[in-house]
């Protein structure tokens, strides 16, 4: 059978900020069960994602800390890969948008639509600040929506409502470099003629609606956009950060931001060619009319994955070179809130991914946002729930089953799979119901309902229970073991079963569950049905779901909304583990070292964390001659904040140890560890 080739995007988080648990809700976590559910099916799915490196949000973040761009866009990008990593997102790619391969796929689309005519120039008026002599991009102002009334709308778009309007339009603007109301001043742009493309967009929103079923939630957001009639859209911005505008007359532009991050998917796809070795691998994907391509997103993206990048691929299209393929559907979903309030970090509501694990391992917090998606309204995440989820679902249903299977099996069995007799009605029934649950689940799956879908894996568990529970073993141990054994070798079956179908959800537990079962994955189709055969022997039960205490959660519920302990060390001397995992030790890489001149004690290396290179100051240069140092792997701590040496910024610092004889020697690791990998 052909498979099935499939290109999943989630929606690329801004690298100035960590990422929360609303953003997990909102495309990650949808999209990646979606994506390794399709890898059990057999499915040529590719799964692609990145930072968004550019735009304003960044440069206000670095104005704000005094510090240039590129370090915000370094210590978030590779903070959010490793939350996403320890999470479980099973990217292909996670690339950069200010990775070169990028700036020229935002160049190369520009200079197509620009050598074709279809950008039209044109002179407005934008927000201007007098006292910092700059143009005002964007967030750069803020003020009160003109549809809504929210107060802090940005200059061109409102995070509140999704309302989109022209700067002029905004009530009570304020510049969010000097605080002062910024005066209108004319500059010119590149405009794209979204209007012109609205016809074909209603028609294609209608065809794909028509044929695959969209969100009824996402075609609401791009009717009211249809409605009020598409306007032009400026593509270029006044602003040094970002991908310069490729043409000579335009001196101090760069291309929006939304222009170019969503032609990140494609870029980030090229990126993953090249590391694979196969460069026409991305051209697969996205240039051939076959690819079914999905776009996760939250619902503050949906003009731009809806409208925007499709008006674009459109265009690009009625030229003459490689088409691409626009997206079949765009699952967006709403937000997820937290405690009934809005997730913010400076009221201290909420968790950060990385916090949370912590705390947590990454499975029962998977569980339960999917059990939570806000696929058709905004939900909540509540510590309370979180915990009963994982007690009394994970633990007391999934969790009890298999406990209870594998415990009986290992008493009375030998621990082998006890032998399949003759069936009674009730284990044709049971053998029914667990074939049945693969299709049930793809069905939810495939129709984007991943909410209904992990709820349906759980029911095969209830089922388990209810089957064990009305076989009664315990009894039949005694009285009939040939029936005794068949129920076991159901229930078996079922776990098997389970172990597959809840992988996409739970898949560190999954894992765990099939190295118990001492066996491996199959295909999507095949695990419902008898896959374990009789005296295949089992490895010992362990707890894959603890339960969580009442105190670790009641200590998080007290924390929020107050401002955050500073870890100062208490009278004990003692911190927590939240205390220590704020440090970030990582493994790194010396590349080269030099000695300072004008100095005896102090060395310069340069260092590689994963792909990030960084210049470290470190105080070695009595214990080590420079060029013994290249290549060891050290211990650094990755999350110090720069300072300056001799003059020479710092990005980190190296751990080590002083002798008896007073000669630094540095942590150091062997050479299987990989850089980036933490220390814990
Ligand atoms: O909302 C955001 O976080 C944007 N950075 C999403 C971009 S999605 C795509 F266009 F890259
Ligand atoms: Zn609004």
């Amino acid at each position: 059978m052909l498979q099935q080739k499939i290109l999943v995007t989630a929606a690329l988080p801004y690298a100035n900020g960590p990422i929360h648990l609303g953003h997990l809700s909102g495309a990650y976590l949808p999209a990646d069960i979606y994506v390794r559910y399709h890898r059990l099916k057999g499915s040529d799915i590719i799964f692609i994602c990145g930072s968004d490196e550019h735009g304003v949000p960044i440069t206000i973040s670095a104005d704000k800390e005094g510090v240039k761009p590129k370090q915000i866009i370094d210590r978030y990008h590779s903070q959010n890969k490793e939350a996403f990593e320890r999470f479980g997102m099973s990217f292909d790619n996670y690339s950069r948008t200010s990775l070169p391969i990028h700036h020229e796929t935002g160049k190369d689309f520009f200079l197509e639509f620009y050598n074709r005519g279809i950008l039209n120039e044109k002179h407005s008026m934008q927000f201007y600040d007098e006292k910092a002599k700059m143009f005002l991009p964007d967030r750069y102002v803020e003020g009160t929506c003109p549809n809504c009334g929210y107060d802090e709308a940005r200059s061109d778009e409102c995070e509140n409502c999704g309302a989109l309007y022209q700067p002029d339009e905004l009530k009570n603007p304020k510049s969010k470099i000097t605080g002062q109301t910024p005066v209108l001043k004319e500059t010119s742009h590149w405009f794209f003629p979204l209007g012109k493309y609205q016809k074909r967009l209603e028609e294609y929103i209608d065809e794909m609606n028509r044929k695959y079923g969209w969100k009824e939630n996402v075609l609401q957001y791009c009717r009211g956009w249809f409605k009020d009639g598409l306007e032009d859209r400026a593509v270029t911005r006044d602003l040094d950060w970002g991908i310069k505008v490729p043409i000579d007359s335009a001196e101090g532009k760069v291309l929006y931001v939304w222009f170019e991050a969503v032609l990140g998917y494609i870029s980030s796809t090229k990126e993953l060619s090249a590391m694979r070795g196969e460069p026409d691998l991305w051209k697969k994907y996205w240039q051939d009319i076959s690819t079914k391509y999905i776009a996760f997103i939250g619902k503050d993206n949906v003009v731009f994955h809806c409208i925007v990048f499709p008006a674009m691929l459109m265009a690009w299209n009625d030229g003459d070179k490689a088409k691409y393929v626009l997206p079949q559907n765009v699952p967006a979903n709403e937000f997820l809130n937290f405690e009934g309030k809005k997730f913010s970090k400076s009221r201290n509501w909420g968790i950060d991914v990385s916090d949370f694990l912590n705390l947590f391992p990454a499975d029962p917090l998977r569980y339960t946002l999917a059990a939570n998606l806000p696929e058709s309204r905004d939900t909540d995440f509540y510590w309370k729930e979180f915990q009963l989820r994982n007690n009394s679902e994970l633990a007391d249903i999934l969790g009890n089953f298999i406990n209870r299977t594998f415990t009986f099996i290992h008493k009375h069995f030998d621990g082998k799979v006890p032998a399949r007799g003759s069936l009674q009605a009730i284990d044709e029934e049971m053998l029914k119901v667990i074939s049945g649950y693969p299709e049930k689940i793809s069905k939810l799956f495939e129709a984007y309902k991943i909410r209904d879908g992990v709820l349906e894996v759980m029911n095969l568990a209830r089922a388990g229970n209810k089957y064990f529970n009305d076989s009664e073993p315990w009894k039949t141990v005694k009285s009939d073991k040939a029936i005794c054994s068949t129920t076991l070798y159901v229930c078996l079956q079922a776990i098997y079963t389970l172990a597959e179908l809840m992988n996409p959800v739970v898949p560190f537990s999954s894992s765990k569950l099939f190295y118990m079962l001492n066996a491996e994955k199959t295909s999507w189709d095949n695990c419902g049905f008898e896959n374990l055969q009789e005296g295949h022997q089992l490895k010992m039960a362990e707890i894959i779901f603890p339960k969580i205490e009442d105190d670790i959660i009641e200590s998080q519920m007290l924390k929020l909304g107050k401002k955050e302990e500073t870890g100062e060390v208490k009278e004990t001397g003692q911190i927590t583990i939240d205390d220590f995992m704020k440090v970030q030790l990582k493994v790194a890489q010396i590349i080269s070292a030099e000695k300072l001149e004008k100095s005896d004690k102090l060395l310069k290396l340069k260092v590689k964390i994963e792909n990030e290179e960084r210049q470290i100051i470190a105080g070695i240069a009595k214990s080590y001659k420079p060029e013994d140092l290249v290549n060891k792997k050290v211990v650094v701590v990755a999350n110090l904040k720069p300072a300056k040496l001799m003059g020479l910024e710092s990005q980190g610092m190296v751990l080590a140890v002083e002798d008896e004889k007073g000669s630094l020697n540095v942590i150091s690791v062997g050479d299987p560890v990989k850089t980036g990998t933490r220390v814990r």
